[in-house]
């Protein structure tokens, strides 16, 4: 279990909600395919950056389960882009150490994305210089239900059901979680990502678009959660020794789970 500590530098893992790509291309008078493309030159920039911090978890929200509701168009423009990528920078990220993994609900995309998903775990499972998680079909609350199901599935009863034989079950159960949430694009909201795992996660939220997201973006959003105290639901270092009869002692309410 965490513990209140000096918050280290770097961030183990870092969760990244890649938002702002269509108005990034709608400033531009460009269709909102092109703000997608931009963004997955931003995330190889981003990606390359993150493990040369000595990052060791990177995971990206590349399609939620609630983005089926857009346009087919749009949908199937986000498909191709996805098999596109894969093969223009699949060998760069191997030789690079990369380690893709996917989190998501694969049984209902195409034969085609699905395969070429899986083959891009399957070919890169050897690295270990940063781990890529990509969240695709992915939902919070889904990797939550099946987390359930598969527990269920494997015998647990209730009594034995507990954070950490839950954990066993999620998506991303090989990940420590996340440290550092960011979310750019100037929304403040978390859409379903990583509910489980962001539970002591810091935010930091960015009005950057993410195709301009890059180097420099990534390290003031690190320089923002190293500044942070974790506190993990103890008091932290400020408040050590506060808590004599007479000291300003906060109430129950106050004092946990900050
Ligand atoms: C949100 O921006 C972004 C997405 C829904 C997709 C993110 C995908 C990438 C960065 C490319 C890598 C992923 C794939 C699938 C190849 P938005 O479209 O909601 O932007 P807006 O809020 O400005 O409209």
């Amino acid at each position: 279990m965490a513990t209140p500590s000096q918050t280290p530098s770097v961030p183990r893992h870092i969760a990244i909600v890649m938002d702002g790509n269509g108005r990034w291309a709608r400033k531009r008078f460009m269709p909102r395919g092109l703000g997608h493309k931009a963004g997955v030159d931003a995330l190889v920039k981003v990606v390359q950056a993150a493990a040369d911090r000595g990052v060791g978890f990177l995971t990206v929200f590349a399609f939620s389960s609630e983005n089926w509701k857009r346009p087919e168009e749009e949908v199937s423009g986000l498909m191709s882009l996805l098999l596109v990528a894969l093969s223009k920078h699949l060998t760069r990220l191997k030789a690079d150490g990369v380690r893709i993994r996917i989190a998501g609900d694969l049984e209902n995309v195409s034969e085609k994305v699905r395969h070429a998903l899986l083959d891009a775990e399957a070919s890169t499972c050897d690295n270990h210089r940063l781990v890529l998680t990509v969240a695709f079909n992915y939902g919070g609350r889904w990797d939550i239900v099946q987390a359930c199901q598969k527990a269920v599935d494997a015998g647990l009863r209730g009594d034995a059901l507990d954070e950490a034989a839950l954990s066993r079950f999620m998506a991303m159960s090989y990940a420590p979680d996340p440290d550092l949430f960011i979310r750019t694009g100037g929304e403040v909201r978390l859409s379903n990502f990583l509910l489980w795992q962001s539970a002591y996660a810091e935010l930091v939220f960015s009005d950057c678009l993410w195709p301009d997201f890059d180097a420099g973006e990534l390290d003031r959003a690190i320089a923002a959660y190293a500044a942070r105290e974790r506190r993990f639901g103890d008091v932290g270092s400020s408040g050590k020794g506060d808590g004599a009869i007479g000291a300003n002692v906060p109430s129950p309410h106050t004092g946990e789970g900050s």
